[in-house]
């Protein structure tokens, strides 16, 4: 694969958690790192693509010459996400976008009164599975974080979601939140490959490169 595979094309990346508010000085959230997005970001546009990060709340740098759009929700990141994905060629959901929000926020702070409390929580939509199901869908690659059955549930995410590539990675301690090193295998329909243990940067590199041989349509099976 050449280095500048990417050259004339554009990829949208979403990174990070999001944050679902409960008040205004509260959110529901997650551990999301966003690392794993960021270096994927950067991978691209060294790739020679035109990038485009959407990113929740993160303590990261911007990579050199990417495009960013920082968002707090999930209906914040679909709102951005539609807005630029219609052209672009490669969609990457690395984002651990919150699957509930709840119902209603309070306007004001929720103050202690000594009783216990109950949240009511709404489902957030599924921004991969709604770029996957656009019209002219751009290749799709998703992340399926597993503790156990990773490969079996993973390749059924393809499926329900509709995407082309499934990124498997199993998670728990010490594994694939927050750390720098991980190993996963990349599905789709006919083929895997594993990549790693490795640098998330270079994985990355990997990712980046598989995903580009597919929209040249030069990937093998493996
Ligand atoms: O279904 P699950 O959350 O395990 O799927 C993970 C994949 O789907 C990741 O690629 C993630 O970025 C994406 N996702 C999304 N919107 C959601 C939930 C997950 O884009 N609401």
């Amino acid at each position: 694969l050449g280095s500048r595979s990417l050259t004339g094309r554009c990829v949208m990346v979403t990174a990070g958690p999001t944050r679902e508010p409960v008040d205004p000085v509260r959110y529901l959230g997650n551990r999301s790192s966003g690392k794993t997005g960021f270096a994927i970001a950067a991978a691209a546009r060294r790739a020679g693509a035109r990038v485009i990060l959407v990113a929740g709340p993160v303590n990261l740098a911007t990579p050199p010459g990417v495009e960013r759009v920082d968002v707090q929700t999930a209906e914040e990141m679909r709102y951005a996400v539609h807005a630029w994905v219609g052209a672009c060629d490669l969609f990457v959901g690395t984002a651990a976008v919150a699957d509930y929000r709840p119902a209603e926020p309070a306007a004001g702070k929720v103050k202690r009164d000594g009783e216990g409390r109950t949240l009511s929580l709404v489902p957030n939509p599924d921004i991969l599975a709604e770029v996957a199901a656009r019209p002219k869908p751009p290749l799709t690659m998703g992340f399926a974080a597993e503790t156990g059955d990773v490969e079996a549930n993973a390749r059924a995410k393809l499926a329900s979601k509709g995407i082309d590539l499934v990124v498997a990675n199993e998670v728990g301690e010490g594994k694939g939140f927050d750390t720098d090193d991980n190993t996963v295998t990349v599905l789709w329909e006919g083929g895997r490959r594993r990549l790693g243990p490795a640098p998330k940067t270079e994985l990355a590199r990997e990712l980046v490169a598989l995903a580009a041989a597919r929209l040249d349509g030069t990937l093998q099976g493996g």
